[in-house]
């Protein structure tokens, strides 16, 4: 079965890389869909972003990464997934998700799984993580190697603009 991991990946964290593994333990298709939050500003481009979670899930075979076009629930289906999966940190996060996984299955009939964040990225956010490593705080024990560099780099490009 595919399941679709959603996000923004703004950037790609251990966070994420844990629950897609772990997602990718239990269906063994898995599309990582990397979308744009208006919500959010962003670092990374939308093409920055899926190169960077490309590069992260290359040992995993059975994982894709996609940029994420218009309605998630229907971008699944289109793609042949037909479960979406949430990483849950805390229980605050549990009402919002609840409130889309009821409209994403009542506009579409798509399920989503919630798996819990394992303890050690309970407090882990890549909103976080931009703000610390913004203001020159260490964030390398949050990133694969390859994402630590690319955030010093983009904050380098930022800081000489
Ligand atoms: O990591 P984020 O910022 O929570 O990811 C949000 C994202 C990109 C997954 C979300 O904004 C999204 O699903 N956008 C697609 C448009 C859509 O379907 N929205 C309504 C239901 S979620």
């Amino acid at each position: 079965m595919t399941a679709l991991c959603p996000g923004s990946f703004d950037p790609i964290t251990l966070g994420h890389l844990d629950v897609i593994r772990r997602a990718h333990d239990i269906f063994g298709d898995v599309i990582v869909a990397v979308g744009r939050n208006s919500t959010k500003l962003n670092l990374f481009s939308l093409d920055e972003r899926v190169a960077l979670a490309g590069e992260a899930v290359a040992d995993l075979p059975g994982v894709r990464v996609m940029p994420l076009d218009g309605l998630l629930a229907r971008f699944a289906l289109d793609h042949g997934a037909r479960v979406l999966i949430k990483g849950l940190r805390f229980a605050s996060e549990f009402d919002y998700e609840l409130q889309m996984a009821h409209i994403n299955r009542a506009v579409t009939g798509i399920e989503t799984v919630f798996l819990p964040a394992s303890a050690e990225f309970g407090a882990l956010s890549s909103t976080m993580l931009r703000e610390v490593a913004s203001l020159g705080g260490d964030v390398s024990g949050f990133v694969t190697p390859a994402v630590g560099h690319a955030i010093q780099a983009k904050l380098a490009e930022r800081a000489s603009a």
